[in-house]
């Protein structure tokens, strides 16, 4: 059983610090490298939970869906950091939701703003798109991410809970497995 905690935030901030970075557009040569650098970030410790996993259909069903709201820190020709987001409406509500899916930062750049000004940028982009609310969410014990969003100005954490079953050993599993091949 794993909890998840959901902030939601309509309040924005701002604040940056000293790094020579450029936060830009997604291009289709940064998939790589976004890749990458996720693999190092989302591994099984940090992402408990099953129901979102890292991989690379992630980060291209995101470039191909919602281009405009993936984003990228440059630091001196190389990939420190991503943002990807997208935006969900709901039937029978006026309200727009922006949704930060993935944030990630080189550990070798953490803690120097980075994340902020992706985070900053991001939520520019949902403003001109006319959200009323964003939201995120992370492991319950992820504690930098937690600070982070919470300096940010998201409150309200929802406390979730996963669970899981396993149905190997289920006797239509076992049944399934011992069937011979056609
Ligand atoms: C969460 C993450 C994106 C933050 O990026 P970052 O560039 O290091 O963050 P910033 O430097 O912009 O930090 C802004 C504020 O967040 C808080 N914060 C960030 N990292 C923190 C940490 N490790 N511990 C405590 N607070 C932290 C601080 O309040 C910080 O402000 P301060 O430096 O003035 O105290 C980064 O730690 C990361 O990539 N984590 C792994 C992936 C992840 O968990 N993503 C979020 C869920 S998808």
């Amino acid at each position: 059983m794993n909890t998840q905690s959901t902030y939601i935030t309509d309040k924005p901030q701002t604040r940056s610090k000293k790094l020579d970075i450029k936060i830009r557009e997604m291009e289709i040569d940064d998939l790589a490298p976004v890749f990458h650098l996720g693999e190092t970030l989302f591994d099984s410790d940090t992402l408990p939970t099953m129901y979102r996993t890292w991989d690379d259909y992630e980060v291209t069903g995101f470039f191909n869906e919602d281009p405009e709201f993936c984003l990228v820190a440059e630091h001196k020709d190389r990939i420190i950091g991503f943002a990807l987001g997208t935006i969900i409406i709901k039937s029978r509500s006026a309200w727009k939701y922006g949704y930060l899916i993935w944030l990630g930062v080189d550990p070798a750049f953490q803690k120097q703003g980075v994340g902020e000004k992706l985070y900053l940028r991001f939520q520019d982009l949902m403003i001109a798109e006319g959200v009323r609310m964003l939201m995120m969410d992370t492991s319950a014990n992820d504690i930098a991410a937690l600070k982070f969003f919470k300096k940010l100005g998201f409150n309200q954490p929802h406390e979730q809970i996963y669970m899981t079953l396993n149905l190997d050993n289920h006797r239509k599993s076992k049944s399934r497995k011992t069937k011979p091949a056609k």
